[in-house]
């Protein structure tokens, strides 16, 4: 069907080009001509629209199509899943995968995974290896990147997001918008805005000042939209101000295009409209996967049931809904066209190349977070050990497929077990146990692990089993954590709790009495519990880590790269530790969440009530050490406007080179609204070799310094003292200097 629906256009475009009137000098008509400005091309097509084609591309044409202007050659937009990789092609009008043969794609790490390198350079390698794939694919926009910040460790949904701190999301988010989109393809930055949990998704209204949303919910959509430039939004399934996110006048026109001049196109979540004269009104711009009393289920016609299609041109024939507002949603879709679809100096893009493996393995790499080693557990030196044991279901599992619509069909996913084999080689031997069963599904919308997980051992012979090996290895490493079905790390729906399932804390305390010469790996897009922590030697996250997981698993355990990502949300060592959960703010009854913790979200929380987390935020270990000068300041004083200049040295004193995330966190010793005790403004990942030291500059801008008065509704830099605390996480400051702004 596309293709020919492509071919349709091209000749359409040819005898367009032939007969119409308004024509530039090169005989081309304005809509068609490249050299012209964008919002002239803009304008010469809508001219040319009738009313019905107007409305016709205002909402989907199938389940990930919408449709063109045939008759003038403008072509039709195809969106595609999802934030880690393309989604396989599905039918017509399904979720179902359509068994092509040639969609298999290169699985990138989880937006967790990338936030956690802390490393712009990274982020800018995912989206142009990403935005190569979905260009390649002939996708004109991709269904992603996710920054709904980390508010609760249950959301099933925060493995695709960039964790708990905005001025941390607004810059990883950036690069990633930028680079995909040279490739002619759109982000659509998502879920536009406070989807912060699963539960009730679809239903439940957001009750939370303006301080926290500006200042916590809003800063990473804000930066993807101003600074990244991105090309569409997709709005949140639930409510805010007790109207729907994908048509909500606050959100949409208000904010993102009133006070942020947002010219792209606001897309609902599929489903995510429910009313056309708030669609019409309240800024949605383009309609996918509304539902429609089940005409949708094969029928050609459901899709002219939807808000925006016939109900919509009803309302324009009896002169109910103007033309004006028509005619500026259209522009919108017309331009994110132009800039996409009918964008003909777009490359080529590549599909599993050996660079998007590579691309997936450093970055998978540098990512991954050492949390604690001690007696040297790791790096594992293969010149002495003769028998590695590996224990976990997670070790085997393969973790692309699953977990909602961020499910992938991977050409190839090296499990961590793999890894490790590919990387021992003959020079010592692997052993595995299950230890415990976790999740066996093997299918996702018709694409299959081709795995059988199947296993009859009970829990007890299982754990038996596995401390029988562990007693006889050298060295144990444990792969545990979550996984991507529901109820874990899965769209749709939360977690109940912090704790590790399946009783894998049970078996991590046995091993851990026979070995202790034991890594446990966390494989998770969330922080979990745990109550071994002080009977474990190392612990790893090691994140959804995507087509070479294993190989970067590998790189880090037998030290071919030093670690050195950092978490990008707090651990807490349980539940009420967090702000949501210490004020029963997160209900899975109530659909009326108020979020009472304001802006003390994660580690503003911890620092707020004096919490002592599990692993902190920003926490991350190397297998160097670095240690930090003493933070000088360029001026002690300086005037309202003026940037401020923090610096520090920071040497690499241990024996092997690596990566250190330095990290700048201000607090604003006096000011006429409550603030948080500090916040992150600031980190720069530096490389150091052995002995070398470096000065890391910080340049504090006004604007790093304000706080949303939500009475006044702006932004405000008060006077008087303020305090830069410069450190290896939130918890591990290492220097301080005050400064003054007069
Ligand atoms: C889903 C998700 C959204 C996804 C869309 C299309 O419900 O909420 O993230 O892009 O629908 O699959």
């Amino acid at each position: 069907m596309k293709i020919f629906s492509k071919t349709l256009c091209l000749l359409a475009l040819s005898y367009a080009a032939a007969s119409c009137c308004q024509t530039s000098q090169t005989n081309v008509p304005v809509y068609l001509d490249e050299e012209q400005p964008l919002e002239i091309r803009v304008e010469d097509a809508l001219s040319r629209m009738t009313l019905e084609e107007k409305v016709k591309i205002l909402h989907a044409q199938s389940k990930f199509s919408s449709a063109g202007v045939p008759r003038l050659g403008i072509p039709e937009l195809w969106a595609t899943d999802g934030p880690h990789g393309i989604r396989a092609e599905v039918f017509w009008d399904e979720w179902e995968q359509a068994g092509w043969t040639n969609d298999s794609i290169v699985a990138f790490p989880a937006l967790t995974a990338l936030a956690a390198t802390w490393n712009e350079d990274m982020s800018a390698l995912y989206g142009k290896s990403i935005g190569e794939e979905a260009r390649f694919r002939e996708k004109d926009v991709l269904l992603g990147p996710g920054v709904n910040i980390y508010r609760t460790p249950l959301n099933g949904r925060n493995f695709e997001y960039m964790g708990e701190d905005p001025y941390l999301a607004s810059k990883m988010v950036v690069p990633y918008v930028q680079e995909v989109q040279k490739n002619g393809v759109a982000v659509c930055v998502k879920h536009y805005a406070l989807n912060n949990q699963e539960t009730n998704r679809h239903f439940y209204d957001v009750v939370v000042d303006d301080r926290a949303l500006y200042e916590i919910y809003l800063p990473a959509f804000k930066a993807a939209v101003r600074e990244g430039g991105a090309w569409s939004i997709m709005g949140a399934y639930n409510y805010y101000k007790g109207q729907h996110a994908c048509h909500n006048e606050y959100l949409l026109n208000d904010i993102l295009k009133g006070e942020w001049g947002f010219d792209g196109v606001v897309i609902s979540d599929w489903g995510g409209a429910h009313d056309t004269d708030e669609a019409i009104t309240n800024g949605l711009d383009l309609e996918f996967g509304t539902w429609t009393d089940g005409l949708t289920m094969g029928a050609t016609n459901g899709y002219d049931a939807y808000y925006l299609a016939d109900p919509y041109l009803k309302r324009l024939r009896e002169g109910s809904a103007t033309e004006e507002v028509l005619n500026e949603k259209v522009r919108r879709v017309l331009r994110l066209i132009f800039r996409t679809a009918m964008n003909t100096d777009k490359p080529f893009g590549s599909l599993c190349s050996p660079e998007h493996y590579d691309a997936a393995r450093t970055i998978a790499a540098e990512g991954i977070v050492l949390l604690k080693n001690e007696n040297d557990v790791l790096p594992v030196d293969l010149s002495s050990v003769k028998k590695i044991a590996v224990i976990g279901e997670n070790a085997v599992k393969i973790m692309t497929v699953g977990g909602g619509s961020s499910s992938l069909k991977a050409q190839h996913e090296c499990t961590p077990v793999e890894g490790l084999l590919a990387a021992v080689g003959d020079k010592a031997e692997i052993v595995y146990e299950r230890g415990y069963v976790g999740d066996v599904t093997d299918i996702f919308d018709g694409v299959a692990t081709g795995q059988d997980l199947s296993e009859s051992r009970s829990e007890d012979q299982l754990i038996a089993d596995a401390v029988k090996l562990a007693e006889s290895a050298d060295v144990v490493l444990f792969f545990g954590g979550l996984n991507k079905a529901a109820c874990q790390d899965c769209e749709g729906s939360d977690r109940f709790g912090l704790e590790l399932p399946y009783a894998q804390d049970k078996l991590i305390k046995a091993i851990s009495k026979v070995n202790d010469n034991l890594a446990v790996i966390i494989i998770s897009g969330n922080a979990v519990a745990m109550p071994w922590v002080n009977d474990v030697n190392a612990i790893v996250e090691a994140w959804y880590s995507g087509s070479q997981a294993g190989h970067a698993i590998a790189d880090v355990i037998f030290g071919k790269v030093n670690p050195s990502g950092k978490l990008p949300f707090t651990f807490p060592v349980k539940l009420t530790d967090n702000g949501a959960h210490a004020l029963d703010a997160y209900d899975r009854e109530d659909l009326s969440v108020e979020y009472k913790e304001g802006l003390y979200v994660g580690y503003r929380w911890a620092d707020k009530f004096d919490v002592e987390p599990l692993f902190a935020f920003g926490h991350g270990l190397s297998y160097t050490d670095f240690t930090y000068g003493e933070a000088k300041c360029a001026k002690a004083s300086v005037k309202a406007g003026a940037d401020v200049k923090v610096a520090i040295d920071v040497t690499n004193s241990g024996k092997m080179a690596g990566k250190e995330v330095v990290q700048l966190y201000i607090r604003d010793e006096e000011s006429y609204l409550e603030r948080p005790v500090k916040e992150l403004k600031g980190f720069r990942k530096i490389y150091l070799e052995p002995g070398e030291t470096k000065t890391v500059e910080f340049v504090i801008e006004p604007d790093m310094l304000k706080f949303f008065d939500d009475a006044k509704h702006e932004w405000v830099l008060e006077k008087g003292k303020f305090t830069a605390y410069i450190g290896a996480s939130s918890k591990d400051i290492r220097s301080e200097v005050s400064f003054e702004v007069r």
